[in-house]
């Protein structure tokens, strides 16, 4: 896999602010800007960051904020990507109502697919026949599944529409995930990954090991910047 940048930070909160450091970045050339937000554990960090230190400090009515994946499930659901956004960050920080652009996990999902790839081209620019996302953020598991692209679903990654009903494969939860042409189609892609547990797979698909054709994150190649965010239990040994 070519990275653009691959980034090593001592420990999550530096990854946080390392990440931070580039959206401000982005955020001074623009007026407004289209960002993704990856789901699961990892970035809460990130939005405690943002709501602790970055409330007054970020111009959040300059950023629509959108979701990679969502489960299905209703937002007030512990496993609700958006529900945790709204409880560490948007319930602390002045945000417009109407640059929230979450995904309705208690809709039903083939519904839901469709209607948020209607509004993805409603309010995103169009480009090489895709929305274009300023920032996508994104995760990955242990497994190397990316967004809720996993392993058993690689078609997912050239899938004809935006955004797709997605199945995690040892649940069964039914997910709402963004496809790979939307997420190579962003200008910058910023893969956020901490901890131990992450660093194998890490390597795997960073050294281009001929095993990473197997996972979806290897398959993230962006018209625009790959960067990776690591802390260094993720990263290992990697130089
Ligand atoms: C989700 C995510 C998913 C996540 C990885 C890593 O909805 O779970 O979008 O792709 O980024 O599974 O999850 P952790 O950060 O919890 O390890």
């Amino acid at each position: 896999m070519t990275a653009s940048e691959i980034k090593i930070f001592d420990d999550p909160l530096a990854v946080a602010q390392g990440l931070t450091d580039d959206v401000v970045a982005v955020l001074e050339n623009q007026n407004t800007i289209h960002f993704a937000l990856s789901g699961g554990s990892t970035p809460q960090v990130l939005f405690k960051l943002w709501a602790d230190q970055f409330a007054t400090k970020i111009d959040w009515s300059k950023i629509h904020f959108w979701w990679s994946d969502e489960r299905c499930v209703p937002p007030d659901d512990p496993e609700s990507n958006f529900g945790v956004v709204q409880q560490l960050l948007f319930s602390r920080i002045s945000i417009p109502e109407s640059n929230i652009h979450r995904m309705r996990g208690e809709s039903n999902p083939e519904a839901e697919a469709a209607r948020y790839g209607e509004q993805l081209r409603q309010h995103l620019p169009i480009e090489n026949g895709r929305p274009a996302f300023d920032i996508v953020m994104l995760g990955m598991g242990g497994d190397g599944h990316t967004a809720s692209i996993f392993p058993h679903q690689m078609e997912l990654l050239d899938a004809e529409s935006d955004c797709a009903v997605a199945v995690h494969p040892d649940s069964g939860q039914r997910r709402i995930t963004l496809t790979g042409p939307v997420l190579n189609n962003a200008r910058l892609v910023a893969f956020l990954i901490t901890g131990e547990g992450k660093r194998e797979m890490t390597k795997t698909i960073l050294n281009g090991h001929e095993d990473s054709r197997l996972y979806p994150t290897a398959w993230i190649k962006p018209v625009g910047q790959l960067n990776f965010y690591l802390d260094r239990a993720a990263a290992g040994n990697l130089t």
